[in-house]
């Protein structure tokens, strides 16, 4: 498959040439993270109200591991066709294989693709999802006109969630409280630090009209709590974003949990949701 290839340390914008132990961190991350009470209700606050009728039906691009397509395809409402897209074959065969253990194979369609060019038709669902995508694309604003072509003309919405990692903070002992490793965690795991803060404008440069938003901040003060998986990922995917050496990332994570036992510990994060129309 042709894909828009990243060109940035991004672990996640990378699936598809990482190799099995960096997957594996990947997707254990993923579904912890999608487990969590804070992801279920930021599901539940923007999916409300948006299925309108039991036809509707919905496309997430960059479905991971499927918890987000699983959390939405389990919702009462959503009775039309859900379908998931990913650019990692890998994460898509872990995303089958959880769905149908969780017994919704025949819910899900899970297919391969890039989020800048889907083999999908114009205008074919009600609503799509981007969660946790837009931060790791090769390029933002095409990947949400690529989501306004596939929305239905005049009803069709899109929900970008993400964090503005730009604001992610892991605060250490260092002089510089973190600053440094800020940086590299930044670097190796999102490729668009502030894609978030840019987004109103690239939604309304795509066509497309912003009409709900809301705002989050994640912190774990003294213990980590929400951030305990990915902590614990980064000693696999920092080495392999390039943006620490193996030992430097083990020490990094070891200092993080070590704080967090002695409630020393504070990470923090801002998110958003934007839910916009197409704007025909
Ligand atoms: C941070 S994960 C989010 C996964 C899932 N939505 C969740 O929140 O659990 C980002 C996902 O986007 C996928 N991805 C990155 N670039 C992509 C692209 N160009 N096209 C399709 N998927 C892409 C990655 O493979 C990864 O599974």
């Amino acid at each position: 498959m042709m894909q828009t290839q990243l060109r940035a340390p991004d672990v996640y914008g990378r699936t598809f040439e990482m190799d099995g132990p960096a997957l594996a961190a990947i997707a254990e991350r993923m579904e912890a993270r999608g487990a969590h009470p804070f992801v279920a209700g930021v599901i539940d606050e923007y999916m409300a109200g948006l299925i309108q009728t039991p036809a509707d039906t919905l496309l997430e691009i960059g479905c991971g591991t499927g918890a987000v397509a699983r959390a939405i395809a389990a919702r009462p409402e959503m009775r039309g066709p859900v379908v998931a897209v990913d650019v990692s074959p890998h994460l898509l065969e872990t995303a089958r294989r959880i769905a149908a253990e969780a017994g919704l194979a025949g819910r899900i369609d899970f297919r391969l693709g890039d989020a800048h060019r889907l083999d999908l038709p114009d205008g074919g669902f009600d609503v799509v999802v981007m969660h946790n995508l837009i931060s790791h694309v090769a390029q933002p604003a095409g990947v949400l006109a690529e989501g306004r072509r596939l929305l239905r003309p005049g009803s069709g919405r899109l929900v970008v969630f993400d964090g503005d990692y730009a604001s992610w903070t892991f605060a250490t002992g260092a002089a510089d409280i973190g600053a440094a490793t800020d940086l590299a965690v930044q670097r190796g795991i999102v490729a668009h630090p502030r894609a978030m803060r840019a987004l109103p404008r690239l939604l309304a440069e795509a066509g497309l009209d912003l009409n709900w938003s809301r705002a989050y901040v994640v912190a774990d003060i003294g213990r980590a709590e929400f951030w305990t998986p990915s902590v614990a990922s980064f000693r696999v995917l920092l080495p392999a974003a390039g943006t620490m050496t193996g030992p430097e990332a083990s020490a990094f994570v070891a200092a993080l949990e070590r704080a967090s036992d002695e409630n020393r510990f504070f990470a923090a994060c801002n998110f958003y949701t934007y839910v916009a129309q197409r704007d025909d």
